[in-house]
């Protein structure tokens, strides 16, 4: 015996004419006289399905007019094409078989605040609009490893746990590790996937990744998901190529795959047509220059009109910085070259200018900010002990780092994308918090 349904909504004009027996939750219900109209969700879609007194048991009737909102149930009826309806298709219900009545539930169609609705995201993550965001996101992970993987990239998992860090010391989780003292969750996988680029040439990591960040952005998650590319014999123009043929794959994926998705978040599409290489690039020098200018001109940026803060050479761009940035732009933009001071250890030094590294952030447009960071890596083995020591590490901790350039050392570079700010650009959802489904923030751990 099998508990599935006959088929599922997404395939339903497969079925037209014919008797199916779907299996879902009731989204919506009304009922009008002789006639009850079920939303059903059965997660692929929603159907209406339509009893009509007249079709059905007396029985039966009485159990659809019983029917609470996300109910669990089987309906049993015939397909036929309906052009009013939204999906172009209606059940004519004959059965109704239900597996749940369920409680009042707690998410109406009501406005709702934030606060509640991130308390219930349990259930929350049930609503069309979640259901699109969440959508999305999987289409988005889905296009990034394809596109790796027909690119001859080779999956190389790093560990969460780790002895040291990577992208800075300020903002560790630490753990206690047996007898072995403190452990820390990755702040990235790079450090461990360049091991495995001198294995497979070209490998990417992906998984969760950690930062105690104190920071309520609506950019920032304390804990967020990271692919991580890494190629050997490359350096950082080989780096934006590979990073703007990514990202465009993955944009076209989701317009081709995610259409309903991106209607239900009325997510103009327009713009993302646009997304197609090249991108254009820009130097942390003339990024500088633009903004002084901007700043002088009392140019504003969204979301509250803010006066753009001004900024001096070798500081790092603030969030208003990367919006006006952003906005000289239809497409992303990478900015190049960044002053050392404000980038990791591992970066290699542009030639005769060690005071900037090879190095970009890809920048979204519309105010999403860095969905990319990525830089060419040093691969000398003295030029990266002086870096690490620099920067204050204990050498000692990066021994096996510096061995991966003591055995056929090669140029490489690589990039870290994060999955959310990537999806929230393309969704173009304004906060972060809804492209994962249990989002970990400063004031969040429930549920
Ligand atoms: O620029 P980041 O810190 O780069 C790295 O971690 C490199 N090790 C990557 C590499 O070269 N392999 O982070 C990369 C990306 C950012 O561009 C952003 O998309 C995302 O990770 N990110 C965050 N997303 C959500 N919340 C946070 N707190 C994030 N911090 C970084
Ligand atoms: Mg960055």
């Amino acid at each position: 015996m099998s508990l599935l349904p006959s088929t599922y909504v997404v395939d339903i004009a497969d079925s037209v004419g014919e008797t199916v027996r779907l299996a879902g939750w009731v989204y919506h219900k009304t009922e009008k006289g002789k006639l009850v109209f079920i939303q059903l969700r059965d997660g692929t879609g929603v159907i209406q399905c339509v009893v009509f007194k007249k079709n059905v048991s007396e029985d039966v009737f009485e159990r659809a007019k019983q029917l609470t909102q996300e109910s669990s149930l089987y309906v049993t009826g015939t397909v036929r094409a309906d052009e009013r309806s939204a999906l172009g298709f209606e059940i004519d219900v004959s059965d109704i078989e239900v597996v749940d009545l369920a409680n009042e539930y707690p998410i109406t169609p009501k406005e709702h605040g934030t606060q509640f609705l991130m308390e219930h995201r349990h259930l929350w993550v049930r609503s069309s609009k979640q259901h699109a965001l969440l959508r999305i996101r999987a289409e988005v992970i889905a296009a990034a490893q394809e596109y790796l993987n027909s690119e001859h990239f080779v999956r190389y998992d790093t560990p969460l746990l780790t002895a040291t860090a990577a992208e800075g010391t300020t903002n560790l989780f630490a753990t206690d590790y047996f007898d072995l003292g403190k452990a820390y969750l990755a702040q990235t996988g790079q450090l461990y996937v360049e091991s495995g680029m001198s294995t497979f040439g070209r490998v990417y990591c992906f998984g969760p990744t950690f930062r105690a960040e104190k920071s309520k952005t609506r950019r920032h998650l304390t804990e967020f998901w990271m692919i991580e590319p890494e190629v050997a014999f490359a350096d950082q123009d080989d780096n934006m190529e590979l990073q703007e043929n990514f990202v465009a794959y993955i944009v076209q994926r989701v317009l081709d795959r995610c259409g309903e998705a991106l209607k239900v978040l009325e997510r103009d599409t327009a713009s993302l047509e646009q997304v197609v290489p090249p991108f254009p690039r820009m130097s942390y020098d003339e990024a500088v220059e633009r903004i002084q200018q901007a700043v002088r001109e009392g140019v504003t940026v969204p979301p509250e009109d803010q006066p753009l803060p001004s900024i001096e050479w070798g500081e790092d761009f603030g969030a208003p910085h990367e919006t006006f940035l952003a906005s000289l732009n239809q497409k992303p933009v990478f900015i190049y070259n960044y002053p050392t001071v404000v980038k990791a250890f591992y970066m290699q030094p542009a030639e005769g200018r060690p005071e900037v590294v090879r190095c970009a952030d890809l920048l979204a447009p519309e105010g999403y900010g860095e969905i990319i960071g990525g830089s060419q890596r040093i691969h000398d083995p003295q030029l990266l002990e002086q870096r690490i020591r620099e920067h204050g590490l204990n050498l000692e901790d990066y021994q096996w780092y510096v061995d991966l350039r003591r055995y056929g050392t090669v140029p490489h570079a690589g990039f870290g994308m994060g999955i959310e700010r990537c999806t929230a650009w393309i969704a173009g959802t304004h906060h972060i918090r809804e492209t994962i489904p249990f989002p970990r923030q400063l004031y969040r751990l429930y549920p």
